[in-house]
């Protein structure tokens, strides 16, 4: 069966895209074939696609930026920079959950030896009145990687998203430390997550990093 995750995090601008693409690297230099989706994005602009999340994604696979790939990576697409309940609102329209857990569903089903679906924000940033992306989580079934920080304030937020991660019964693959901002000094974060969620593997993804610490969630072919 094809490895498949689903990318969640602390927060917005953590590291969920970056984590998604390398791991689409990793998968393609091991010769693996890969499929990925961000269903919802917000804060799109369709003049500046390649710095998208959506962008990045197919950049990272290597397909170019065609409406239809837009539109395959990425469905729900909406401009305000905001919680997708209120930047569906922005535009008079609201997220319909029971397409888009179908959606992912359909995604989860294909052939690829790795699938890959990118979240939207934090673990529970509001999709439409009533679910979060943790009820989109619990839907899809799929082994979750959280992405978290390397900022003061990171072991907080990320032992408070496990918490709730594990009280809904979601299979947590690993926590990914990305470290967003160069010239960080050492942080003794992952090892202070590490001890208190074990035996969950921390990964550390130092900043700029293509992504070789993240091989143990690729699995090789045979
Ligand atoms: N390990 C890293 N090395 C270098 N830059 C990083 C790393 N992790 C994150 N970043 C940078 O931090 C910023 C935010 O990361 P990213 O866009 O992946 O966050 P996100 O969680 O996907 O955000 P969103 O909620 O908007 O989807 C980006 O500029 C990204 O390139
Ligand atoms: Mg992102």
């Amino acid at each position: 069966m094809a490895q498949r995750y689903f990318i969640t995090s602390t927060g917005t601008g953590i590291g969920k895209t970056y984590v998604t693409a390398a791991l689409i690297r990793q998968a393609k230099a091991l010769g693996l074939t890969v499929a990925a989706t961000k269903p919802v994005i917000s804060g799109f602009d369709k003049r500046e696609i390649a710095a998208s999340d959506t962008g990045a994604i197919l950049a990272a696979l290597g397909e170019d930026l065609s409406p239809e790939n837009v539109e395959k990576i990425s469905p729900w697409r909406f401009a305000a920079p905001l919680a997708p309940s209120l930047a569906a609102r922005a535009e008079g329209r609201s997220l319909d959950c029971a397409a888009l857990f179908a959606q992912g569903r359909a995604f989860l089903r294909q052939d690829a030896d790795l699938l890959l679906i990118e979240g939207v924000g934090g673990v529970m940033v509001p999709l439409d009145a009533n679910n979060t992306v943790l009820d989109w989580v619990v839907a899809l079934g799929a082994p979750t990687v959280l992405v978290v920080g390397d900022y003061l304030g990171t072991i907080s937020h990320t032992l408070t998203a496990v918490e709730v991660l594990r009280m809904r019964g979601v299979e947590l693959a690993a926590i990914v430390v990305s470290q967003g901002l160069a010239n960080e000094p050492f942080s003794y974060a992952p090892s202070e997550i590490a001890h208190r969620i074990a035996p969950l593997p921390v990964l550390r993804l130092p900043y700029a990093a293509q992504g070789e610490s993240l091989a143990g969630l690729v699995r090789n072919k045979g």
